[in-house]
This record gives C-alpha cells, structure tokens and sequence, in this order.
C-alpha cells in the first residue's frame, strides 16, 4: 500500500507521516508545494528523508504561477468574496493541492492519498471532494478523523516515542492555527476562540498595523487584459509576481486585514483573522476596470451570481460542472475588461481613483451636464418615466380606495 501525503514538513504532518507507516504500514510519499506561504521548503525534504522517505518518493514543488493564473486570477474575474467579505484565500488552494496529490498518486502507482485537516473544518471537504472528482477510485486518509491522538500531550508523545523533531516553542499550545499562501494568511483558533475578544496585535504576520502605515500615500497602476491583472506601473509582470508585488504594497500601508466570524459548509461559526493585502488591491482594481468596461447587464447577472460561485469555492466544489459552467459565463463577461487602474494606498484602504480602456463604455458625451449636442434627448425621460411609473400609479390607487 502506498500513500501521498500533504506534507507541510512540519509537526503536525510529520507526526501523520510516522502515524501512516506504523499504524497503516503504508509506503508515503510527500508531496509539498509552494504555494508562497513564505517558507524555506528544502527543511520538508530532509525532515521527510529523516523520517525514512526514499528520496525518489519526496515531491517539492513550485506551485505560484499555477496556483494564481489558474485558481486565483479565475476566482478575482467574479469580484468573489464569501458571506460578504472573505477573499477564500485557503479555500482556493485546496483544490491545486488535491489535484497535485492524485496526479502524484498515479504517477507513483499509488491508491491513496492523505491529508492533515481537521474532521471539523472545511478543508477536509475541499480535500476529498476535489480527490474524488479528479479519481472515483482513489482512497483518503484523514488521520484526524481516525485516531486516538486526541490531545496535544498525546500527539507529542506520540512524536517523542518516534523520533521526530520537536521545535522548542511547539511544546507548548501554539497560540493560534495558520494557514498561508501567496493570497492570504488566515488565523484560526486558541486565541482567537472567543469572538467578544479583540484579537491580540501578535496574530498579524504580514500587514503592518494602520497605524505605523507610512504617512504618504502612494500611487500604483495596475494593467488589465480580459480580467487579469498583467502589470503593475506599466511593467509587464508575472501573475506569481504581480500577486507577490501587490502584497508587498498592501502589507506595507496596512491594506487587507478582516476580522470574521463566518458559517463553515460542517455547520458551526468559526472566528478567523485575515490578512489579504494583494488580494484586497487586486479586487478594489477589478471592480475599478469593471466600472468602465462592463455593460449594466453583464455587471449585474455575474454580481448577482457571485455569491453562488463564491458558496461553491468555499464548500469545495471547484471540480464541479456548476463552478465550471458559472465560471464560463464569468470569463465570457471579461472580453472587454481591458484597460488601467490608478490606485492609492493610504492608511489601510486601496482606492480607485483613476481608470480608462479603449474598451470604456463610459460616454462623457452621454452624462454631462454641460451641452450634450444632441446626443441625450432629455424629453425621451418623461415617457420611460410615465410607463415605468404606470404599475405604481396603480398600486397606490388600489391601497387608496381599500383604506
Ligand atoms: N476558515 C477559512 C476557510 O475555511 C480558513 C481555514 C484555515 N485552514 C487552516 N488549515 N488553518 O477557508
Ligand atoms: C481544519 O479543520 O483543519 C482547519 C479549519 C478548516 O478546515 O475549516
């Protein structure tokens, strides 16, 4: 029997490592990927090779430029956010994973794969769904799920008694759980359980709190073509390096920080904290494109329809025909979203305040209050008003005569 395993190279799935061997007397194979959570990953290869992987059975793998251009840069052409606010910055990395773990699985001949999420969040589900849908066949293993490991005592015995490594400041609780990749860090627990408790200044990892944000505001342009961002201040950049570049920006003017309680798809609230600096500029320049490309129509069916698009990501449903068919009708309304963003950074917010295509829709001819020439017949109002006001009209006749 053999497994691939999310492998992070830290405790947690290195005790799962060894819990694999012994208990399942699997062959593991591990699989860790960039994903730009800002980690060494050559420690994971030498901690994986300690605890008895062979070397051909270790995978390390650069993941950015696919997980933004294929997964986050998607994601961003429907403005999604979930219940109104989350950027879904671990929800859209779990699909890549999956995906990576079952190819992995077939090119090594093996029948399962394994994960270390909890049975009580989300990504278990994201994980499994997305393994079941790319391979009907193949076996997970959720050690969490399944064994007696039930506290942090238990789990570092269990880490004494096998030989593996464990970092001085883990002995204790860590004080919160983290999740990190190039579009956010989010937060989640210990600290943070009671949502009547401000969370303590220590959980923010990489954007400055406002109010040590520099004094200046600063200006970026961003380049649009079809709903991606290209370039930054005209350079033509990579969609790894641009979402990297827009982090550096954010997190430096304090952009991007959420505070959440938010309803898992397992059914509880769960409190998390946030930091999505480059996805926060990224979104406000998306919306900022928009305004000038899309016609009200094509504008308001995908708003309309974003919550539902954003409600599958975060369930877990990327590899579903319903995210897939959304997504078309999401990427058709992008033909024309093309053109430049100014923004400024100032003290925690991302603001628009410029932006112009050759694709624009906007007709200064149209709206201003100057002399039109002839292009808008203010007369043509009163009717569409007349007709528009007809059913009203009736309405408050009927409440008239019934009161
Ligand atoms: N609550 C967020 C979500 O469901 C973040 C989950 C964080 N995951 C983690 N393993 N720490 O997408
Ligand atoms: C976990 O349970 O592993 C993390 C939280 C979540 O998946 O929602």
């Amino acid at each position: 029997k053999k497994v691939v395993l999310a492998y992070s190279g830290g405790l947690d799935t290195s005790i799962i490592l060894k819990w694999l061997q012994t208990e399942y007397g699997c062959e593991v194979v591990t699989f860790t990927a960039d994903l730009g959570q800002g980690e060494e990953l050559e420690p994971a290869r030498e901690k994986a090779l300690m605890l008895g992987i062979r070397p051909e059975n270790i995978y390390i793998e650069d993941v950015r430029e696919e997980f933004v251009r294929d997964f986050v840069f998607p994601m961003f052409r429907a403005n999604t956010v979930y219940e109104g606010q989350y950027l879904l910055g671990t929800s859209i990395a779990r699909p890549l994973i999956s995906k990576r773990l079952v190819e992995i699985a077939h090119e090594t001949g093996a029948d399962a794969v394994a994960h270390g999420a909890t049975g009580k969040g989300n990504d278990q589900v994201r994980f499994e769904l997305a393994a079941y849908a790319l391979d009907p066949d193949i076996k997970v293993i959720a050690p969490w799920r399944e064994w007696d490991l039930s506290s942090r005592t238990k789990l570092l015995e269990f880490a004494e008694q096998n030989q593996i490594p464990i970092a001085k400041n883990k002995r204790g609780e860590a004080p919160f759980s983290v999740d990190a990749n190039l579009l956010h860090t989010s937060s989640e627990g210990r600290v943070l359980e009671d949502p009547a408790e401000e969370a303590p200044d220590y959980v923010m990892q990489r954007v400055t709190p406002v109010e040590q944000a520099p004094d200046a505001p600063e200006f970026i342009e961003i380049g649009f073509e079809q709903g991606d961002a290209v370039s930054i201040d005209g350079e033509r950049l990579s969609p790894a390096t641009i979402l990297t570049r827009l982090n550096e920006l954010g997190g430096k003017h304090g952009i991007g920080v959420l505070d959440l309680v938010e309803n898992r798809f397992v059914g509880m609230k769960s409190r998390g904290v946030y930091e999505t600096p480059g996805g926060t500029i990224l979104l406000e320049a998306h919306r900022g494109i928009e305004q000038i490309t899309l016609d009200s129509g094509s504008g308001h069916l995908k708003d309309s329809l974003m919550p539902r698009y954003a409600e599958l990501i975060y369930n877990g449903f990327w590899f579903s025909p319903e995210r897939e068919m959304l997504q078309a009708l999401i990427d058709k309304s992008q033909e024309h979203v093309t053109g430049t963003v100014r923004l400024k950074l100032y003290k925690g917010v991302a603001r628009t305040v410029a932006r112009w295509s050759d694709h624009s829709l906007y007709s200064e001819a149209h709206v201003t209050f100057e002399d039109d020439a002839g292009a808008y017949d203010q007369k043509d109002a009163a009717g569409f008003i007349r007709l528009n006001a007809l059913r009203l009209k009736l309405l408050a006749t009927r409440a008239r005569r019934l009161k």
